[in-house]
Parts: C-alpha cells; sequence; structure tokens
C-alpha cells in the first residue's frame, strides 16, 4: 500500500505569487495540485477557467486534479485537456450525463472522478462506481477554502471504502474541504486516500513546503501503521 497521495488545492494561495506558491508545495512533496474551477452558477464563486491552468501547466511539473464545480461541465472538459489537466472531477449533481462524461474524460487518457456535496448519497454513485478512478468526496458545501469540516463525511468515507473494497473496484477517495493536520490521521484511517488541502497548507503558520512535508509524514506514519495491523 503506497500513502496516501497529497494535493493542495491553490484556492487559497496568494494568486499574486502563484508560481512562487507552487514551487512551495512542490519542494515539500505534494503529489498532485488541485484546482477548482468554479461559475459563479453551481457555486457561487468564480475562479479559474483554461487560459490559467494552461499557464499553471507551464509552470509545474505536477500531475493537475481539476475539480469542475459548474453547471454542465462535460462543455469543459476538452478545453481543460488540451490545457494540460491529469485528473477530472465533476458534480453527479451537475451532470444530466454523467457516464457519458466519465467515459469521454477517460477516453483522452485522462483520470476520470465523480464529485458528491455534503448532502448527496453514496447511492447516487451506484451505477458508475465500477468505472470511476475516483470519487470526491466534499467534506464543506463547495465553493469556497477555509470552512469548516462536516463531521458525519466520516462516516460517509467508511461506507464508501466498504463498498469499493468489498466490489473490488479500483477507486480512490478524495476527500476536500476542512482538511488540516489535527483531522488528517482520522480520515486517512476511515479510507480517503486523496487528501486536498487548502487554508491548511497556504494559510499555514510555518509555509506551504513544511505544511505539505508535515502532511506526508502523517500520511507515511499512517501507511505504516496500517501495514503492521
Ligand atoms: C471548496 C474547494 C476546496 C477548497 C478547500 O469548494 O473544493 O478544494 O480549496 O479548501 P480548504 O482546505 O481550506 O477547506
Ligand atoms: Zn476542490
Amino acid at each position: 500500500m503506497s500513502p496516501a497521495i497529497i494535493a493542495p488545492s491553490i484556492l487559497s494561495a496568494d494568486f499574486a505569487r502563484l508560481a512562487d506558491e507552487i514551487g512551495s508545495v512542490e519542494k515539500g512533496g505534494a503529489d498532485l495540485l488541485h484546482l477548482d474551477i468554479m461559475d459563479g452558477h453551481f457555486v457561487p464563486n468564480i475562479t479559474i477557467g483554461p487560459p490559467v491552468v494552461a499557464s499553471i501547466r507551464k509552470c509545474t511539473t505536477l500531475p493537475l486534479d481539476a475539480h469542475l464545480m459548474i453547471e454542465d461541465p462535460a462543455r469543459y472538459v476538452d478545453e481543460l485537456i488540451r490545457a494540460g489537466v491529469n485528473w477530472i472531477s465533476v458534480h453527479v449533481e451537475a451532470d444530466h450525463h454523467l457516464h457519458r462524461t466519465i467515459q469521454h474524460i477517460q477516453s483522452q487518457g485522462v483520470r476520470a472522478g465523480v464529485a458528491l456535496n455534503p448532502a448527496t448519497p453514496i447511492h447516487a454513485l451506484e451505477e458508475v462506481l465500477p468505472n470511476l478512478d475516483f470519487v470526491l468526496v466534499m467534506s464543506v458545501n463547495p465553493g469556497f477554502g477555509g470552512q469548516q469540516f462536516i463531521p458525519s463525511t466520516l462516516q460517509k468515507i467508511r461506507k464508501l471504502r466498504e463498498e469499493i473494497t468489498s466490489n473490488r473496484y479500483r477507486a480512490r477517495i478524495e476527500i476536500d474541504g476542512g482538511v488540516d493536520t489535527g483531522n488528517l490521521a482520522e480520515l486517512l484511517a476511515a479510507g480517503a486516500d486523496m487528501i486536498v488541502a487548502g487554508s491548511a497548507v497556504f494559510k499555514s503558520r510555518t509555509s506551504p513546503c513544511e505544511a505539505v512535508q508535515e502532511m506526508k509524514e502523517i500520511a507515511r506514519f499512517q501507511t505504516a501503521a496500517t501495514e503492521r495491523l
């Protein structure tokens, strides 16, 4: 078993110094860079689109993970892939043709995931779970960084992990929202293996680099502990 993937979310970074901020998490050992794409419709906030993603692509070798918080997300999949993303998640609540979108993403050699809002039950994924590369479980309501972790998410992760393991599906579980060094070990133990963290990394009391190092260390420790069981 390899340690969980640590994916800093640039939503909480200083966008005027974005290349430096990304360099800092890269130095800390980040595995993936999480990019929150928001349209002001699906969520009340607006962030970045394909041109900014293409610029980010040029300043890092990290794989890019695009979390699409937009209505009818399939419209932007091709453009984002051309901009250089490697993982894409779409919200089940925003896509009427989820199966087709997943197939299309994967046909381009990109990993496909489906995101669930806190109010959306796991069974909404029943028909597509066998095909997914990952499930993004939102542990805050999407739209903003720095919100408080919703505790019932832990049980949702345990249930999803059980379903994935018992059916021998390959999907990873990505957790997004309110994650920090205080709840990370518990989330890993529940079965999350892709960890998104925005404010805990970019607004850390130390530095983004050290914050990632600390999270990597917790993930390594957790993996070693699980292997000893
Ligand atoms: C929220 C975004 C998250 C956000 C998480 O809608 O999907 O990726 O950056 O931020 P934190 O880690 O601060 O909760
Ligand atoms: Zn996100």
